[in-house]
């Protein structure tokens, strides 16, 4: 499996950023068993509805604290209480928030400070947990994107698209923000116009074309963005829809994605019926996105793009995502070494079928 080190992104393996965990409806008061950043954890609920994330392996025996259905514990529905999650096998207890063992059953003594379970910061947005992971241990100093469409009820809310895990590296997936030789072969929407623009933690993308997978006869054009290296939103033709895909590092060389799409309806309030239009409307990206996808899970990795004149600026994606590779103190750099505009040598960077 090719990993960072064999990108040559930088000295951190995972990167720097806030990352989609879960679907919000996934995660409930039986824990759930995740892995990510090469560490398996569990996410839970608490009575309160408030989410957690913890590491999987409870520090007494290392026992899983998800992976059990015959312990007492679980088969008695002991696993969440209040805010705590118990373990199956000797029913130690332990604070979601701060992770500290707050009941042995069977023990009069001193819980030991080491009686602690290392605890991951979660916020929950638009249907979706987002972690901060930070090799580093800082907190954040990026935003997760707003989406103000969430709330408007003219629009109707996604649900989520659970892709599975790509075999390759998330770099791989990043590279499509500068693919504008991509759009023609695969999705049947050759561009008439692109440009990328990066501006600090933020790379764009800006293109219209034509597209066959979408039934679009007219220009499609979309604005598509990462907030940092794993949350991408794309906005198509202005605001009638906004794809939304994210990505997730497993282990090195193995990445989790997930799809979904918020539809704009013509009504105020959107009916059942725009509800059934933005169901098939989520379906037909899903469909753009596979076929990326397909291409993605059966490639071989790609340390150094073959550029040739007409291909987009992938150096400069690539100098752009090392900035969640190294040590914050060097992002500055990392970031004034990929800031700027990018179009592709003959071809327009707007739309000119407007003035
Ligand atoms: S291993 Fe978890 S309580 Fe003993
Ligand atoms: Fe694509």
């Amino acid at each position: 499996m090719a990993g960072t080190s064999d990108y040559g992104l930088g000295p951190i393996t995972f990167p720097r950023g806030w990352f989609m965990v879960a679907a919000s409806d996934e995660v409930t008061q039986t824990p759930l068993a995740v892995r990510y950043f090469g560490q398996d954890l569990v996410l839970y609920r608490g009575e309160s509805g408030k989410a957690y994330m913890v590491d999987a392996y409870c520090p007494h025996m290392g026992t899983h604290l998800a992976k059990n259905t015959t312990s007492y514990v679980v088969k008695d529905k002991k696993q969440v209480e209040g805010e705590n999650i118990r373990c199956p096998y000797h029913a130690w207890r332990f604070n979601g928030a701060d992770g500290m063992c707050n009941e042995i059953p069977y023990s009069e003594g001193r819980i030991p400070a080491a009686a602690k379970l290392k605890t991951w910061p979660l916020v929950e947005r638009y249907g979706c947990l987002f972690t901060w992971h930070d090799a580093e241990g800082g907190e954040p100093n990026f935003d997760l994107p707003e989406i103000k469409e969430w709330d408007d009820p003219a629009w109707v809310r996604w649900t989520i698209d659970h892709l599975g895990t790509l075999p390759c590296h998330p770099q791989e997936v990043i590279d499509n923000m500068a693919d504008v030789g991509h759009l023609g072969p695969v999705h049947g929407g050759p561009p008439e116009y692109f440009l990328n623009r990066i501006e600090g933690h933020v790379l764009r993308q800006f293109q219209g074309g034509t597209h066959r997978t979408l039934e679009v006869g007219a220009l499609l054009e979309t604005n598509t963005f990462y907030t940092g290296p794993g949350i991408l939103l794309s906005y198509f033709n202005g605001d009638v829809g906004l794809m939304y895909i994210a990505h997730t590092p497993v282990d090195d060389g193995v990445t989790k994605a997930w799809h979904a799409y918020l539809y704009k309806s013509p009504n105020a309030v959107a009916t059942e019926e725009d509800v059934q239009v933005a169901r098939m409307a989520q379906a037909g990206s899903l469909e753009a996105f596979a076929q990326d996808f397909e291409i993605w899970a059966n490639k071989r990795a790609c340390f150094n793009p073959l550029v040739v004149q007409g291909d987009g600026a992938f150096g400069k994606i690539r100098q752009w995502y090392k900035q969640f590779y190294n040590p914050r103190a060097q992002e500055q750099k990392f970031q004034a070494l990929a800031n700027g505009e990018y179009p592709v040598r003959g071809m327009p960077t707007h739309n000119q079928r407007v003035a």
